[in-house]
């Protein structure tokens, strides 16, 4: 890969909270290049420290030895250029659907009717274009995530990051939504790095999965799938699971449940 096609560099990156007693070794000199285009899927057992790594690439907090780059800077904090999906939506509760996903935009100072476009534009993607006028506090907790990736999406993100947003979903609606995130990373031709508890739901959507160790995380494999890719070529967006694919999976609950 040539260099300008790396979009995040993390180099020995360890994180450490609290002290003495309380101390906790969240991150043990961690090493992962993102590039550009790429859908990243971290799994990892429980505590081992996933979040805290999606919060050094968003800027919201610093390693304690290592260094974290962004476009080739260091990260010096969040921006729009980093969009964050939470397991639980963030949206404004007092705004309407429309208003949320324009929120974004405004506070960037473009025009109204740039702002108009952006918005209809990741309505429409999201297939709530009847909804603009709703309150959110009035949506399911399917179409509350939708806003909440609208809203994310509206910025034109460079990156977005999501810590484990279909988690809180009933099964069907994480499987529509599984079908949604991969288009949305289709047409806007972003960079995601995603956290998920999910083996299957990480085949299924990402080009690569990293596999990390439990506290202290490391990262124990990284590996390259494309089952995204043929999930694109079936109308249902439905991924073949194949002997290879199997295997891959074994070997993935395999590296979590013995390291
Ligand atoms: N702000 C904090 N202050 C102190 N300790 C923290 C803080 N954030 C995380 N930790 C600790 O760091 C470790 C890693 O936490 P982190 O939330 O990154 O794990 P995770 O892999 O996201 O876990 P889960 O899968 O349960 O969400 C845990 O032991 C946690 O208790
Ligand atoms: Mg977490």
């Amino acid at each position: 890969m040539a260099e300008n096609s790396q979009l995040v560099k993390i180099e020995d990156v360890s994180m450490e909270y609290g002290e003495g007693s309380q101390r906790t070794v969240a991150l043990d000199k961690i090493n992962l290049t993102v590039n550009k285009g790429e859908f990243i899927c971290v799994l990892g057992p429980s505590g081992c420290g996933k979040s805290t790594l999606l919060e050094i690439i968003a800027g919201y907090q610093f390693p304690t030895k290592g260094k974290a780059f962004f476009q080739g800077k260091p990260i010096k904090g969040p921006d729009w250029h980093k969009g964050v999906v939470f397991q639980s939506p963030t949206l404004y509760p007092w705004l309407s659907v429309e208003e949320n996903v324009a929120f974004g935009p405004k506070m960037r100072g473009l025009d109204s009717k740039e702002i108009k476009e952006k918005t209809e534009n990741f309505l429409r993607q999201i297939d709530l274009s009847s909804e603009g006028d709703k309150n959110v506090f009035d949506l399911s907790g399917g179409m509350k995530q939708r806003v909440a990736l609208a809203r994310v999406l509206a910025n034109e993100p460079e990156m977005v990051l999501m810590d484990e947003p279909l988690g809180a979903l009933d099964a069907l609606t994480r499987l529509n939504m599984q079908g949604l995130i991969r288009t949305l990373w289709k047409e806007n031709k972003n960079t995601v790095l995603m956290i998920t508890h999910d083996v299957d739901e990480a085949l299924a959507l990402g080009t690569k999965v990293v596999v990390m160790s439990k506290q202290p995380g490391t990262i124990l494999k990284e590996i390259n799938v494309d089952y995204t890719y043929t999930a694109f070529q079936s109308d249902t967006h439905r991924i073949e699971m194949d002997e290879k694919y199997l295997k891959t999976k074994e070997e993935i609950l395999g590296l979590i449940t013995y390291n």
